[in-house]
């Protein structure tokens, strides 16, 4: 179950940095990427040519040599981990880690990270019993982040008591219980498609429409947090993707055909926010038109229907589309219901303040294949894609 998750794992300066080394073994047999951040204690006592040899990538160390240009890419890797483990976490990175300070390429990450954080304390007995080390791990806590162990036993020191990095596979165990699907999508994949497509005038000129992407992004994120697997693609927006999901970026509507079909042997769930071009110039130009030139007239052709041809290939998976309308919501969306084989239609009015393109509310009504129409107030487009995403759920439930 470890097979493609990215951890991170920071070592720091204890005697049981060498347990660290076991632990990436096991996580790399059983098939995480594993990227090593190490402090400048913890190389005093595991040379960081071990992990790299065991992790088969270059470990994290100094943020200020000149390698640190090379190294923001591992920066930008951090941000897509799927957890940040620190074992063994000695009492000075634990404070470190509480307080907030960044002054190592660890502390910074861990400030940076948005993935779950998972913390095995190793330091002697009366340190782990100072009452300012049981504060900072109570903080940290509080904080959300996972503390396994320590265990009790022989330590370092020669005295017996708690403190000892607990066993690699106990540390395992806490990984993999982390990163278990949970969630009412647990193992669906779902597809969501999102923001505008642009249709190309001339190099530098295309149509588009006013789609920010909010929407769909909103859905993505939401299904990845209720544990399903998402491929976002994406038309072009401003927005940063939601960690979770695999992104496919595109330009127009013939490459986000072309994408949704690539990917939809795999989807369970299909949910189609974007703004398609219904029409595209039948001929872009392949230089820029000229001012001085006479006015080009602009011949249209129809885009390939995507939400269609997915209905015509639905099988047995849950398929919503979307309508923004000005007139008549409810006819005109059902009629798209029936005509593209969806399960759910999500309506937007956009004539209403609050509703639709670039606003970060949506006022909505869901419509249903057997005639139903639930109206939803004006709210938060997260919330809006909760009970998209809670229909979605019924609907799987019943098709089981
Ligand atoms: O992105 P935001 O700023 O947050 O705004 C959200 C939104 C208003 C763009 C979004 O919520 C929305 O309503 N999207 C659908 C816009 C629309 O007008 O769709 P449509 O009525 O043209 O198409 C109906 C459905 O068919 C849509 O699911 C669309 O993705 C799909 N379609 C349309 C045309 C086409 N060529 N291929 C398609 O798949």
């Amino acid at each position: 179950m470890l097979n493609g998750k990215r951890i991170l794992l920071g070592v720091t300066g204890s005697i049981a940095a060498y347990k660290a080394v076991e632990l990436t073994r096991e996580l790399v047999k059983r098939g995480a990427e594993v990227q090593v951040v190490m402090t400048q204690a913890a190389i005093r006592f595991v040379t960081p040519l071990t992990f790299e040899t065991l992790s088969r990538q270059p470990v994290l160390l100094d943020m200020f040599t000149l390698a640190y240009g090379s190294q923001i890419g591992h920066i930008e890797a951090t941000a897509r981990a799927d957890l940040f483990v620190v074992a063994p976490a000695t009492a000075h990175t634990i404070a470190r880690l509480a307080h907030g300070l960044a002054d190592d390429f660890l502390s910074n990450i861990y400030l940076a990270s948005r993935c779950p954080v998972l913390v095995a304390p190793a330091m002697d007995s009366d340190m782990y019993q100072h009452a300012v080390v049981q504060e900072n791990l109570a903080r940290l806590r509080e904080r959300g982040v996972h503390i396994v162990g320590p265990a009790s036993g022989e330590l370092a020191s020669g005295l017996i008591g708690p403190g000892r990095l607990v066993e690699p596979e106990e540390i395992l165990e806490a990984i993999e219980r982390l990163l278990e699907p949970s969630g009412d999508l647990a193992g669906e994949v779902v597809l969501v498609t999102a923001g505008p497509t642009r249709e190309p005038l001339d190099p530098v000129r295309y149509l588009s429409n006013r789609s920010s992407g909010k929407m769909g992004y909103a859905i993505a994120e939401a299904a990845g947090q209720r544990g399903g697997r998402v491929i976002l693609i994406s038309g072009p927006t401003a927005l940063f993707a939601p960690r979770e999901a695999e992104v496919i970026r595109v330009e127009t509507a013939q490459e986000m055909h072309d994408a949704v079909l690539a990917k939809l042997d795999a989807a369970t769930v299909v949910i189609k926010a974007a703004a398609v071009a219904d029409y595209r110039p039948k001929r872009a130009a392949t230089r820029k038109l000229k001012k001085d030139e006479t006015v080009p007239e602009v011949t249209l052709e129809s885009t390939p229907d995507i939400l269609a041809e997915v209905g015509r290939r639905k099988g047995r998976r849950i398929l919503v589309g979307f309508a923004a309308e000005t007139e008549d919501l409810v006819v005109n969306a059902r009629k798209k219901l029936q005509r593209k084989n969806l399960d759910l239609m999500v309506a937007n009015d956009i004539s209403q303040p609050g509703a639709g393109f670039d606003a970060d509310t949506n006022v909505v009504k869901i419509l249903d294949a057997q005639g139903g129409v639930e109206e939803l107030p004006l709210q938060a487009k997260r919330s809006v894609a909760d009970r998209i995403l809670d229909r979605v759920v019924e609907l799987l439930k019943r098709r089981d």
